[in-house]
């Protein structure tokens, strides 16, 4: 490991450890997805072990199911648990009220289905993830599309002054195809000044399924640097 992403890991980690200490007896929590959301996931594992903790997890994704199993945590669903108390998720970009991209591991819809459920969204990212305004470096925003409408939407995206390429695989060949069996899109939009509007504009295309979006949902940000833990909150 080199010793910039040795730092990374380490903030990731101290971050995920941080947000984990909100999870109490009793809690159903929310199981995001990505690297840094699995710290949280084995950091929960432990607690529940040291603690003897009662809690219930909703995992966001195939992999936070998996980590959850790894990590001995028991699993339950929206259908049994509608109303969450916390869920703990990563970011890939997260501007100053909060507003987030999410998605480019893939689980977008379910990530965002599951913070909607929740009481409580905590984000845990390394500070890299901070930025002035979402889109930018012309950081993509991932948006899950119905595999018969593809081409119809990256059409309409371009309308709206986008660039949408389709995500392919690695190790695969062809598109990336999400757990819920769609197909994502990464659409460049430039610096985003508006993201409730764009969100809006996306979400009425047809065949949208769900966009990276993530407009006035996080309450608490832990971003990890190489110093320590910064705790960013706001009001909802
Ligand atoms: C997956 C996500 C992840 O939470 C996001 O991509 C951050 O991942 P990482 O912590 O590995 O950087 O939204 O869909």
């Amino acid at each position: 490991m080199n010793p910039k992403s040795d730092w990374i890991e380490k903030a990731k980690k101290a971050a995920a450890c941080e947000a984990v200490k909100h999870v109490k007896n009793g809690f159903v929590v929310g199981l995001g997805s990505g690297s840094t959301a699995a710290y949280a996931v084995e950091e929960i594992g432990k607690r529940v072990k040291r603690e003897k903790l009662h809690i219930l997890g909703v995992p966001t994704s195939y992999q936070a199911l998996m980590l959850a199993i790894k990590h001995r945590i028991s699993i339950t669903m929206l259908e049994i648990h509608s109303t969450l108390d916390l869920t703990i998720d990563g970011a890939d970009q997260i501007d100053k009220k909060l507003n987030l991209i999410k998605g480019m591991g893939g689980a977008l819809t379910r990530e965002k289905i599951v913070a909607a459920a929740s009481t409580k969204l905590v984000i845990v990212a390394d500070e890299t993830k901070k930025v002035k305004a979402l889109g930018e470096d012309n950081h993509p925003v991932p948006i899950e599309v119905l595999p018969m409408a593809v081409s119809v939407v990256m059409r309409k995206i371009r309308e709206i002054g986008g660039k949408p390429t389709l995500r392919e695989g690695i190790k695969k060949v062809g598109p990336v195809i999400t757990d819920n069996g769609n197909i994502i899109l990464d659409a460049n939009f430039g610096l985003i000044r508006k993201p409730a509007e764009l969100e809006n504009k996306l979400r009425s295309l047809p065949g949208v399924v769900e966009t990276g979006l993530f407009v006035k949902m996080a309450n608490l940000v832990y971003l990890g640097k190489n110093t320590g833990v910064e705790k960013i909150a706001i009001e909802r």
